[in-house]
């Protein structure tokens, strides 16, 4: 057998744990063989209301497999993914080998790349604007038989997907399974600093006077009440609705044809990886994707009859502006903002590397 020594093993681990994840909840455990790993699902930190049918996982692990590629690429080595398509959490075997005579590409460089991508959920600078040429090579990365770069440029499109997304996004504050979800999730203070996981509230991007209204916000019954007096649309304005307005660009990211969310979680970290490295912020807007999935994979389940009559509008008219995009076939995998930052992103944390490492 190939043996890979074991330090180079972990640092594509290390890589790989860099992805981003839905909530930052790093779902994933990792058993160590001689020429590779075992990618497990961690069961403890996946599964809230938006990971439909795991679609959320099965995006994190293809962001996940695609920044392992990426440094094995790096170290001269051949990657092989064996996909175990069971019941199992057992979710890929990554075998490795060298290639000989192989011109490496930097090292460093593919670390930075990887280390250097995050989500910025603040104010962009609008006026701003991200070079046609810039644009152009990221949709060159995504565009391909199976998937679609759209970007909303008009100022009806811009207008229609601006009001699409906050329209959902209002729909999550109203939702109690989707509202305790969040306060599972979200860390005040240091709490973050400890857990190492999760939606430190520093990363929100929200004025800091917001934190403390948002940790009274916590019991379900009192939010409740206060989306009596219009609560989900203020949160909906300020978490959304202006964020996406500060934001030079909006695009999407379709698969056309039959769902395929690990190679979809690839082909988004390429995009995302590429668009950092160019300089530019990114924020991924999950709530309208998550939504969609969860209407035609499980019907709806969770909604009430208004609530699902709403998205089926909602797709129709995420549907009428995305040209390309068969909503009877074809899945929107992820939609971002982009455009340049205002200040310095404060990263999320990662556990550490040691309790990932599973022992069986
Ligand atoms: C499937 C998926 C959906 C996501 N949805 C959102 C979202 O709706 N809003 C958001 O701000 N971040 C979203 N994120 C980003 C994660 O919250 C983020 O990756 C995680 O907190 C780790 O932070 P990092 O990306 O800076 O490493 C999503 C990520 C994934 C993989």
């Amino acid at each position: 057998m190939n043996k890979i020594p074991r330090e180079h093993l972990v640092k594509l681990i290390e890589a790989g744990i860099q992805a981003p994840s839905a909530d930052n909840g790093q779902p994933w455990k990792f058993k160590l063989l001689e020429d590779g790993f075992e990618l497990w699902l961690d069961q403890d930190n996946m599964g809230l209301f938006f990971d439909v049918k795991q679609v959320a996982t099965q995006i994190s692990c293809g962001a996940l497999i695609e920044n392992v590629v990426t440094l094995a690429n790096a170290l001269g080595l051949a990657t092989h993914i064996r996909y175990l398509n069971d019941s199992s959490d057992k979710f890929a075997v990554l075998t490795f080998k060298y290639l000989g005579g192989q011109e490496k590409v930097d090292i460093d460089d593919a670390n930075q790349t990887i280390f250097g991508r995050c989500t910025d959920r603040s104010l962009f600078q609008f006026k701003k604007k991200i070079p046609d040429t810039l644009m152009a090579e990221l949709a060159s990365l995504v565009q391909s038989d199976e998937y679609c770069l759209h970007t909303y440029k008009s100022p009806k499109e811009r207008k229609t997907i601006i009001q699409t997304v906050t329209a959902t996004d209002t729909i999550r504050f109203i939702h109690e399974r989707i509202h305790n979800d969040f306060y599972k999730v979200l860390r005040f203070g240091k709490t973050a600093e400890q857990t190492r996981d999760g939606l430190a509230s520093a990363t929100l991007g929200i004025e800091s006077f917001m934190i403390p209204i948002l940790q009274l916000l916590r019991p379900w019954k009192l939010a409740k009440l206060l989306n009596y007096i219009g609560l989900h649309h203020v949160m909906a304005f300020r978490g959304t609705w202006l964020p996406m307005k500060s934001a030079p660009e909006i695009v999407s990211i379709i698969h056309k044809g039959k769902a395929d969310y690990v190679g979809s979680g690839r082909v988004m970290q390429r995009f995302w990886l590429q668009a950092n490295k160019a300089g530019l912020s990114v924020q991924p807007l999950g709530a309208l994707p998550l939504f969609l999935a969860r209407l035609h994979q499980l019907q709806g389940e969770g909604f009430t009859p208004e609530q699902l009559k709403n998205f089926v509008a909602l797709e129709e008219e995420f549907a009428d502006i995305t040209r390309g995009f068969n909503k009877g076939d074809d899945q929107l995998v992820m939609l971002f903002r982009l455009g340049y930052g205002k200040k310095q992103v404060i990263r999320s944390y990662r556990r550490d590397i040691e309790s990932f490492l599973k022992s069986l």
